[in-house]
């Protein structure tokens, strides 16, 4: 079946692309010596995170509870949970660890942990937990200078039913830097602030095995990785033009992109009217505060080639304005009525959300396979 023949709006995934990306993130990591926990929140699907685990250990890292129970109907048996945990996740979690998961929780507080050490006594088990740390103030944790880390680290030691795994930071703040030098800048403080707080805990004499790091951005730039034990990243896979305009991809890398159809022409306006709205391609202005603003995404052409300054300019619920960045006249010729173009995305995940499957394509308009995605919670 050929893409043009798919009703529209879909998510369309190019697999060499794909291939090609996961392949590279490899290889660095390989370089740095260190093991790869591919991150299964952006691509939730099988198919594509056993691709991601080709010559790594074979542990995943989650964001929902929804994502570990398929990946571990898929038999995938290693995960963290990287979202810091609450109290009513705790039954669902030690559901998992009964049938043989191995589930790494992540907690930033005394509350959480004393919260985790009565649900796994109540259950007869033991949860491995992760502390979580703040490298660069862009969210959640504890950071290197605060006693709480040693705190819960002593609370994890001394309870029954937890065992203190190690540390778990993600430099956010990766997202928001203007040159490719600020993020290896900022890779090196994630590095050092996990490892400065592994030897915090250690030099209390307590246990600090896992030392995990990770974002998209510093898996790309990080130059050395000394003292850490895993790097978590999940948007290289497809990448999107955020991380296109942060300088860790380029355009032509990323792999999934939206299919829409032309259902009209303001031709005062300038502007191609698509049934790709922001249901369709999500709210994510992420390239908004970014040097090149790409409005809702950039224009490709049905076989996938992009279509020089064209972008999604604005979008309703269901309609997508597609217009010249300096407001031109389009070749109106390219954008008959019915005819199909595809939008490349700003964030990846956001895009990807909206759909529940994925039309994988061979980097021709062949679709050689539909794989399916677990959305939701
Ligand atoms: C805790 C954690 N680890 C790793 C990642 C992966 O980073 P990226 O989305 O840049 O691949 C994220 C992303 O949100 C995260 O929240």
């Amino acid at each position: 079946m050929d893409l043009s023949a798919l009703e529209t709006p879909c998510l369309v995934l190019d697999r060499g692309k794909l291939e090609k990306n996961i392949a590279s993130i490899n290889q660095r990591m390989a370089t740095l010596g260190v093991n790869l926990r591919p991150h299964g929140k952006t691509a939730k699907n099988i198919d594509i995170v056993k691709m991601a685990l080709d010559g790594q250990p074979g542990d995943i890292t989650v964001s929902t509870l929804k994502e570990a129970d398929y990946y571990f109907s898929h038999g995938i048996i290693d995960m963290v949970y990287a979202v810091g945990v609450a109290p009513v996740k705790l039954d669902h979690i030690a559901g998992l660890i009964k049938k043989g998961a191995n589930i790494t929780i992540l907690l930033d507080s005394i509350e959480q942990a004393k919260f985790a050490a009565a649900k796994a006594q109540e259950h007869g088990l033991t949860l491995p937990v992760l502390i979580e740390i703040d490298c660069d103030g862009h969210r959640s944790g504890v950071t290197l200078d605060d006693p709480l880390l040693v705190e819960i680290g002593r609370l994890l030691h001394r309870e029954n039913g937890v065992t203190l795994e190690g540390v778990l930071t993600h430099a956010g703040g990766s997202y928001q830097c203007q040159s490719v030098d600020e993020i290896r800048a900022i890779a090196e403080t994630e590095r050092h602030t996990a490892v400065a707080c592994s030897e915090v805990l250690r030099q209390n004499g307590l246990p600090c095995p896992i030392v995990s790091v990770g974002s998209t951005p510093t898996a790309n730039f990080a130059e050395d990785l000394a003292g850490v034990t895993e790097v978590r990243a999940g948007v290289y896979m497809f990448y999107d033009l955020v991380m296109a305009g942060l300088g860790v991809c380029k355009e032509n890398d990323i792999a999934i992109s939206v299919l829409t159809s032309v259902i009209g022409h303001q031709k005062r306006k300038n502007w191609v009217i698509t049934d790709a709205g922001w249901m369709a391609l999500s709210r994510d202005r992420g390239t908004a505060s970014q040097k090149v603003d790409q409005g809702y995404g950039t224009v490709w052409t049905l076989k996938g080639d992009p279509l020089e300054d064209l972008i999604v300019s604005a979008t309703n619920q269901e309609h997508g304005i597609i217009s010249d960045r300096s407001g031109g006249a389009l070749a109106w010729d390219s954008f008959a009525i019915g005819s199909m173009v595809r939008i490349l995305p700003n964030h990846a995940c956001a895009t990807a959300a909206m759909y529940d499957r994925y039309y994988v394509t061979d980097g021709s308009t062949e679709i050689t396979d539909v794989w399916h995605r677990v959305n939701g919670w």
